[in-house]
């Protein structure tokens, strides 16, 4: 199996031309809990956005990761009040959605992704990273465990979709070894 990952450019991908395959992938990953497709065009066409796709050898889209910015987020209208009150800096990043196609699930994937997202939010002149992880599935205390010494602050809230854990921590990102050269 071969994969590749695309940073996507709403400049060279007007929503009309990507909407099928993004509705597509967004309905197999979130079956009844999808974002509607206002709220997926205004996202893939804010370029502020920080979005990558994930695709087999034959170009088809099998997930995706999106980030935006978390001031603003936390200054929009939020109509479950979930993120009233929370601040956040200019170099911090919110995870909006992230997830896999199931066929491609338990396959540890989401590891490339979410390091491929990290790396180009770095690159954007991110430090740190917020997000909301379900706490039932186990997601926050794995994200928790997996993370020590780069956790800034966490607690638990309600939220529309159950218990979840609020995370503010510093964007990690996987320590690859470079090539050692002897003698040259
Ligand atoms: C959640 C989801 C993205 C996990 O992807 P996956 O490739 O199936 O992950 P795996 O179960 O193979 O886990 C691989 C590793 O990634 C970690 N991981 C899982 N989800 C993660 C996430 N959202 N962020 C960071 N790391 C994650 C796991 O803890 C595991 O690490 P460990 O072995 O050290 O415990 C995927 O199951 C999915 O798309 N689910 C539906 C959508 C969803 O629930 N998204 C989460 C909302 S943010």
């Amino acid at each position: 199996m071969s994969f590749y990952l695309e940073i996507f450019d709403p400049t060279s991908n007007p929503w009309e031309k990507v909407k099928d395959e993004i509705i597509d992938l967004e309905n197999d990953i979130f079956g009844d809990e999808t974002f509607d497709e206002e709220t997926l065009k205004t996202g893939f066409e804010n370029p502020d956005n920080t979005i990558i796709i994930m695709r087999d050898g034959d170009g088809r889209a099998i997930g995706y990761a999106w980030a935006t910015p978390a001031k603003a987020l936390y200054k929009e209208e939020d109509d479950y009040q979930v993120f009233q009150g929370r601040e956040a800096s200019e170099n911090t990043a919110y995870i909006y959605s992230l997830g896999l196609r199931k066929e491609y699930q338990g396959k540890g994937l989401v590891v490339r992704l979410y390091d491929a997202l990290n790396q180009s939010l770095l690159s954007k002149g991110y430090t740190r990273l917020h997000r909301d992880a379900e706490i039932k599935n186990g997601l926050a205390a794995n994200i928790l465990k997996n993370n020590q010494g780069k956790i800034i602050n966490n607690f638990e809230h309600d939220s529309p979709y159950g218990k979840q854990m609020f995370i503010d921590m510093w964007i990690p990102f996987l320590f690859l070894p470079s090539i050692h050269h002897d003698g040259d």
